[in-house]
């Protein structure tokens, strides 16, 4: 061990009988260290149970003795190819995130600036010339400033997608009740409802606890998932959302009986501006809500999920940690909800 943390190697051969320390403990140890680091098992007690059991503590491999020259060059070489990739998908990784950053600054200066500077003069211009304006004049200006005011709506959104800083949700984190999110979020979404004459459920299973977050980023992250299933619904549809704890997590589900998501389209739709098949064309948006959803849940060391199936509709399930034993330090707030809600 202490060879290892003084030259941090690229590959370490560990036996798995030794005096003292026993060689899954080396491999869990290495692990911590660093992760990159390839262990590779050599010993005479070669049976297949303690294998699986140095690979499941994070060894790379198993080398029984006796073994050829040859052997242990395949393995070497195997190992710090294993170790080259590792470190390069963790290189690729930090770049990607590099640029998602550097491409919130290029886009905030180098588009949005500029397009608010020709709005504005648009504006000027369509003042100045208001009184010689003949009508398919103006209905140019008109389709000037709207296709003007779409895209700098676009890159708002676009930043705040980019923008999500997940360090600075983390500083606002405090204790917040799973009911309130999910009724701000209906509030803001019901109107959009009545329209489409959608009608939205809501049922809790009690007791739930808390949970710690930002309570605006969470309701925005609702917000996404709720308007999508009313958006994707059809007139007269249904959209039910659940909210239970199961033992340390709170489970919040959102189904709904509208057009569902094709198995083609289903791996993607958490990816950055992907919208599916195009739909009725006054409900195209820009295809970043769950992105964003994504990257708040995740934020709050949560997880999203979904199961749809075309024309039957769609299930989104998120699941975020319970604030730890936070049911039993407030069961009348539980239920009070309960008989509030009866
Ligand atoms: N409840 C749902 N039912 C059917 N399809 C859905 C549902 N939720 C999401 N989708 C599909 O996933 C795609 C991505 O959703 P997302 O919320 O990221 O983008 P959007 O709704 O198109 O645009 P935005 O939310 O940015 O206005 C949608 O375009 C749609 O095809
Ligand atoms: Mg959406």
């Amino acid at each position: 061990m202490k060879i290892v943390r003084e030259s941090l190697p690229d590959v370490v051969f560990v036996d798995l009988k030794m005096p003292g320390v026993s060689g899954f403990e080396v491999i869990e140890k290495i692990n911590l260290l660093d992760p990159t680091i390839v262990t590779i098992v050599i010993t005479g007690y070669a049976t297949v149970n303690s294998a699986v059991e140095a690979m499941k503590k994070g060894a790379y491999d198993f080398l029984p003795k006796p073994f050829t020259p040859e052997e242990l060059r395949l393995i070497t070489q195997r190992g710090l190819e294993k170790r080259r990739l590792v470190q390069e998908t963790i290189a690729l990784r930090r770049e990607k995130e590099m640029l998602r950053e550097h491409f919130a600054a290029i886009v905030s200066h180098e588009l949005k600036s500029p397009l608010g500077a020709i709005q504005q003069n648009l504006f000027g211009l369509e003042a100045e010339l208001s009184s010689k304006l003949t009508e398919s004049q103006k209905t140019l200006f008109e389709r000037m400033k709207c296709r003007i005011a779409d895209l700098l709506k676009l890159i708002h959104t676009w930043l705040r997608v980019i923008l999500v800083d997940i360090k600075k949700i983390k500083e606002s984190f405090a204790p917040v009740t799973v009911t309130t999110l999910i009724s701000k979020a209906v509030e803001s979404i019901q109107p959009h409802a009545t329209r489409k004459e959608v009608e939205i459920l809501i049922s809790y299973e009690e007791p739930l606890g808390l949970v710690d977050g930002d309570e605006g980023t969470l309701v925005a992250a609702l917000v996404n998932i709720v308007s999508n299933a009313v958006k994707y619904s059809r007139l007269g549809g249904k959209v039910l959302i659940k909210a239970k704890q199961e033992e340390n997590s709170i489970l919040i589900s959102v189904t709904d009986t509208g057009v569902g998501i094709s198995e083609e389209d289903l791996p993607y739709i958490f990816g950055d501006f992907y919208a599916g098949k195009p739909g009725p064309a006054a409900e195209r948006g820009s295809g970043l809500g769950l992105a964003i959803t994504r990257r708040i849940v995740e934020a709050h060391n949560g997880s999203i999920s979904v199961e749809s199936e075309v024309g039957r509709g769609s299930a989104f399930a998120i699941r975020l940690p319970a604030l730890k034993s936070s049911v039993h330090n407030q069961p009348s707030l539980g239920a009070e909800t309960y008989s509030d809600s009866h």
